[in-house]
């Protein structure tokens, strides 16, 4: 698939103010400083159409950007950052888990992962929450550029290895570089698939 088009909609501090539409929508998340936003500005060929920054906790809104006027990609905040508010369920913010519950325009979901690390608690409870919410999601592990290829099959392996514990089959699984531009075929193949199959 071949964007040709990809604008800033807006920003919205509470799901419930989120743009209503009747096309589809993949939202981006995952641990602060993952590389959500600068994920949807390779994949839009767009370098400053999300916010990005080396300091975690960039992005705080929903954001939503209009892509080839037919459907929609959406930057989340991030979680696990350490200033993100705590809520009895869990260490994630209340814009995210109302996101993830509530918002019925949600297609997927894009669960990002930083490939240079073995599996964190946080992922694994928040993809846990998924499971509990019956939201439909896909795995994304993010800065391939900065993992040699054992690492990267290692670290791959023990988050399967964690994932096939709770689930009886594996999500989908990208590798992605918003350096190299590596996977942006994959996820944008992907999402249009998808969208075919809504039509
Ligand atoms: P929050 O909005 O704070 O939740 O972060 P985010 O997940 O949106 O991350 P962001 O895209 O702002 O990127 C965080 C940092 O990682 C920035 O310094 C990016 O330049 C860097 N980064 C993101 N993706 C990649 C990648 O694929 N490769 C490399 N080498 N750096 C990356
Ligand atoms: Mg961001």
């Amino acid at each position: 698939m071949i964007i040709k088009q990809a604008d800033f909609i807006c920003s919205s501090s509470k799901t419930q103010q989120c743009p209503q539409h009747k096309l589809p929508e993949y939202a981006f998340i995952g641990r602060s400083n993952v590389g959500k936003s600068s994920l949807i500005n390779m994949l839009t060929g767009k370098k400053k159409l999300a916010k990005v920054s080396s300091t975690p906790g960039k992005t705080r809104l929903i954001n939503h950007f209009l892509i080839n006027n037919s459907w929609y990609l959406v930057d989340l905040p991030g979680y696990g950052y350490a200033k993100a508010s705590k809520t009895d369920r869990s260490s994630f913010s209340k814009i995210i888990t109302d996101y993830i519950e509530c918002r019925e325009e949600m297609t997927l979901l894009f669960v990002l992962i930083d490939s240079r690390l073995e599996p964190q608690k946080i992922d694994t409870e928040f993809i846990n929450l998924l499971g509990e919410n019956g939201v439909p999601f896909a795995i994304i592990f993010t800065k391939i550029d900065k993992t040699g290829n054992t690492k990267l099959t290692v670290n791959v392996e023990a988050h399967q290895k964690l994932l096939m514990e709770s689930w009886e089959e594996l999500p989908p699984i990208f590798y992605t570089s918003s350096e190299t531009k590596a996977g942006k075929d994959d996820v944008l193949n992907y999402i249009d698939k998808i969208n075919s199959s809504l039509i």
